[in-house]
């Protein structure tokens, strides 16, 4: 059934994907292999050919078997899905959103950090000021495709799409960002990014299970913002955040403006973890799959090797997580001329060298 064996290596299932996915998963291949060999880590790698091409091919996005063969992984990291000839949606659904929920990756963590040496759009505002993490729920709310059509295609039609959030899977979420806040020893400010004056069911979960599993943590402090003031808030005063804990909606939405505060699709990466014993979790640049770049190897690695770190860090290998991480910002501070897919100054597989060189 799998080749993987049962030792405690680190096991690792690559999924290039679409478009420019296999290009810097390569990338993040190498540096793990590289940082892997430097801290004496066990590790099995396999590859696996989902995406839009095999599913052109064959009509199957996750063929039989996979989800049990992936299940015997630690980790998968994830090019990119995305293909031209595949109406959106059907990628998103069979497979990112498919291994989210089949393997209950109830954390979606997004760092944002601007790296040294990487522009933002925001005046005046450097590496210092942009440095926090989003903690978004990763398994319900809009996401958990309840709903329904009612007299479709006539005038009288009703859609109803429906935000599901359960006391577990809240309270198992706030927790982890509550332990992550204490353990990340920054400002030691969790802030609840939720919708309360308006979700008065679902978001008063939220709110209540906040200030519950909040008081397990008295050395944290407990911060609320709506999430239409979080969007000013993150533009105008970034630096105040901490780490910020949300639905998954919500998550989604202020993960991409946080992304382009940070430098864009080229260095934001994000990983779906499920934290539990033998869990499998899967990390991924936050960019697409780029159609008009592929094959020219111009795409930006960056995000890709910096979800490689998290992966490491995530995993228990801290030490190696802290080194890959200090690698990508000497290369973005001393080298890299940009962060825009050709104008880099160097080709995706030099950028994988140079952090190479800088662990
Ligand atoms: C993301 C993406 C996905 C999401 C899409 C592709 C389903 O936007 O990872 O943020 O909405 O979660
Ligand atoms: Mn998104």
């Amino acid at each position: 059934m799998t080749a993987v064996s049962t030792s405690t290596a680190l096991k690792l299932a690559v999924m290039g994907g679409d478009g420019t996915g296999p290009e810097v998963a390569a990338e993040g291949v190498k540096v793990f292999k590289d940082i892997a060999e430097k801290e004496d880590i066990a590790y099995e790698i396999k590859d696996f050919d989902y995406g839009g091409d095999r599913y052109l091919a064959t009509g199957e996005i996750l063929p039989d078997g996979a989800i049990e063969e992936l299940s015997q992984f630690n980790a998968i990291l994830l090019g990119a899905i995305g293909h031209p000839d595949v109406a959106p949606g059907i990628l998103e659904r069979g497979l990112l959103l498919a291994l989210r929920f089949h393997f209950d990756q109830y954390i979606n963590l997004r760092p944002v950090k601007l790296y040294p040496g990487v522009e933002t759009p925001l005046a005046g505002k450097g590496s210092d000021d942009i440095d926090f993490v989003v903690v978004r729920e990763n398994t319900e709310d809009l996401y958990c495709g309840m709903g329904g059509f009612l007299k479709k295609g006539t005038p009288d039609e009703v859609a109803t799409q429906m935000a599901v959030y359960t006391r577990k899977g809240c309270e198992r979420c706030v927790r982890w960002a509550f332990e992550y806040t204490r353990k990340r020893n920054r400002r030691k400010r969790l802030t609840l990014v939720a919708k309360t004056n308006v979700l008065t069911y679902g978001h008063d979960l939220w709110w209540r299970t906040f200030q519950e599993v909040g008081e397990e943590y008295p050395d944290v402090e407990k911060d609320y913002n709506h999430v239409d003031a979080c969007c000013m808030w993150m533009v105008k005063n970034p630096e105040y955040y901490d780490v910020i804990v949300t639905t998954n909606m919500f998550g989604d939405i202020i993960t991409d403006l946080a992304g382009i505060i940070q430098g864009g699709m080229g260095v934001a990466a994000g990983g779906n973890i499920n934290p539990e014993p033998g869990g499998t979790s899967m990390y991924e640049p936050m960019g697409g799959s780029a159609p008009k770049y592929t094959g020219k190897g111009v795409i930006n690695p960056i995000a890709t090797i910096a979800a490689v770190a998290m992966m490491l860090e995530q995993s228990g290998f801290e030490q190696a997580g802290r080194r890959v991480a200090a690698a990508i910002q000497k290369v973005t501070g001393t080298k890299m001329k940009s962060q825009a897919a050709g104008k880099m100054g160097y080709s995706t597989s030099e950028v994988g060298d140079l952090v190479c060189e800088a662990l």
